[in-house]
């Protein structure tokens, strides 16, 4: 071989080696990106979304009562969810491997690649735990419970063991991950009080915080609407299509995975870093934050039409606890606080609380959400990440002022953005004047008729 050509062989294998060597480092590594996209709709973890309330004091006014509906803490995936988990993503773990090292195909980053081997599913996940609360979701809830009885200590003290004046009242749905969750709350605000005055309404006749599961107008309607068609249109169209492609180009395929795979992946990117929220998902790498951000689309477009603003019987089944509230909160302007209690506690899910936001018209857009607008809809107000995470919550304080009344209103604890309110604060009689007549008029005997 003449120098020359050893020459070239050489340049070109230095170049070579610097160009693996620079792609290497410049490409992107999920586990080492300080600020992941960690929204994920309803699957959000509340430790990414909850605020912390600095100062509850109104000058001339006392806190009377506090009012809260509140969503079952971090979960499980459903049943078939768990089933698609435990069967898929083993064999897709393998393959992506695989198509990395021994075909050189695909750009996760080393450190991914290397978190993705080392995977394991939950060993505690069993699919007869299906959308039972998990550990972190008791944590979730008694954390909760700890920093608002530090935010109203007027309100919250101890468990009374005199329990002739009901002081607080705590009332779930028929579920177990709602009844665990008002447990640790419950444990959360009082220690290991023994609280005997907790209540657990069986769904059929639960038509506080769940109408929307008896009441037969609402059912028909949303199984007859279009809800469904904005999702397909969304699934089916070119953004989702894009998202298959380029998930399949970047974990080495050479064929198209199928939809149902790629759902998988996100799915356990989401769960599994709402149940760890120290650690991070290896099947988030898998996804650019653009993709993540579709996928918080789909969700948003399917809870619009479900459980808000794209149905137009939400505002009927989602007023009860409206109601419930404007009811109390009446009879303390009344003066019959002797008893009334100090703390009302609902714990329920995010149906009943998008519902209750719809009703009051709380994150409502100017231009419904449609598989269409995605793009101009990227600053939406109806956005599930932020309204209805894991142990969202909306809290309601009345204040009996020297002047007027107010109400303060808290979602995730933080100041909830009110028209015609001031940082959360509203005067009572200012409210009543905007949802009252809709609070006390909840037209729910459309749901027998
Ligand atoms: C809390 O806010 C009120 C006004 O709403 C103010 O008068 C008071 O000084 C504040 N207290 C603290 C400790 O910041
Ligand atoms: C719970 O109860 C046990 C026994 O009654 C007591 O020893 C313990 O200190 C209590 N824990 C808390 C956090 O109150
Ligand atoms: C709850 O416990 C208290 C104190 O042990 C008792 O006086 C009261 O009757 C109990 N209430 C109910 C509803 O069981
Ligand atoms: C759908 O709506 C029609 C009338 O609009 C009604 O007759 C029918 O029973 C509904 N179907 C379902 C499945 O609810
Ligand atoms: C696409 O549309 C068809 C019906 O038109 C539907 O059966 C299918 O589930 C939709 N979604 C996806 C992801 O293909
Ligand atoms: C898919 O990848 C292409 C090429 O990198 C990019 O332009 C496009 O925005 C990606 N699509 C989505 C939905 O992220």
């Amino acid at each position: 071989m003449s120098s020359e050509k050893l020459f070239a062989i050489l340049i070109a294998c230095l170049c070579l080696t610097n160009e693996l060597a620079l792609s290497e480092a410049v490409k992107y590594c999920y586990s080492d990106d300080e600020h992941p996209y960690l929204q994920a709709g309803t699957k959000t973890a509340y430790e990414v979304e909850h605020g912390i309330i600095k100062n509850t004091t109104v000058p001339n006014c006392k806190p009377m009562q506090i009012w809260m509906l509140i969503r079952h803490g971090t979960r499980n995936p459903g049943k078939e969810e768990i089933k698609n988990m435990k069967h898929n993503l083993p064999e897709l773990q393998q393959k992506i491997i695989k198509n990395h090292e021994q075909y050189r195909k695909g750009s996760l980053c080393k450190k991914d690649l290397e978190k993705l081997r080392t995977w394991k599913l939950d060993a505690n996940l069993d699919k007869h735990k299906h959308k039972h609360l998990t550990a972190q979701g008791k944590k979730d809830l008694s954390s909760l419970g700890a920093r608002f009885k530090d935010y109203f200590p007027e309100l919250l003290q101890s468990y009374p063991l005199d329990s002739s004046r009901r002081k607080y009242k705590f009332r779930s749905t028929d579920i177990e991950r709602t009844i665990v969750s008002m447990d640790s709350f419950i444990n959360g605000l009082f220690g290991n009080a023994t609280v005997n005055n907790t209540e657990v309404v069986p769904t059929s006749k639960d038509t506080l915080l769940q109408l929307y599961k008896i009441c037969k107008s609402w059912l028909d309607q949303v199984s007859n609407s279009s809800d469904k068609n904005e999702v397909d249109k969304l699934l089916n169209g070119s953004l989702f299509s894009e998202i298959i492609g380029n998930v399949s180009q970047r974990l080495g395929f050479s064929h198209r995975l199928s939809f149902d795979d790629v759902l998988i992946m996100y799915t356990a990117c989401s769960f599994e870093n709402a149940w760890h929220i120290d650690e991070r998902s290896p099947w988030c790498a898998a996804f650019t934050k653009g993709e993540k951000e579709i996928f918080e689309y789909e969700e948003d477009l399917y809870c619009y039409y479900y459980s808000s603003y794209g149905q137009i019987l939400s505002s009927v089944v989602g007023c009860p606890p409206l109601q419930d509230m404007f009811n109390h909160f009446t009879k303390l302007e009344n003066g019959d606080s002797n008893e009334e209690p100090q703390g009302i506690f609902y714990f329920a899910h995010s149906t009943t609380l998008q519902l209750l936001l719809t009703t009051m018209e709380i994150a409502k857009d100017s231009v419904p959400l449609k598989a269409s607008n995605y793009e101009t809809m990227r600053n939406r107000k109806w956005r599930t990440s932020r309204l209805a995470p894991f142990a969202a919550n909306l809290a309601a304080v009345f204040y009996k002022c020297d002047s007027s009344n107010k109400v303060r209103l808290y979602l995730n604890e933080k100041p909830l953005h009110y028209e015609g309110c001031e940082a959360g604060v509203c005067d009572w009689e200012y409210l009543k004047k905007k949802i009252g007549f809709k609070a006390f008029n909840c037209n729910t005997n459309i749901c027998t008729k």
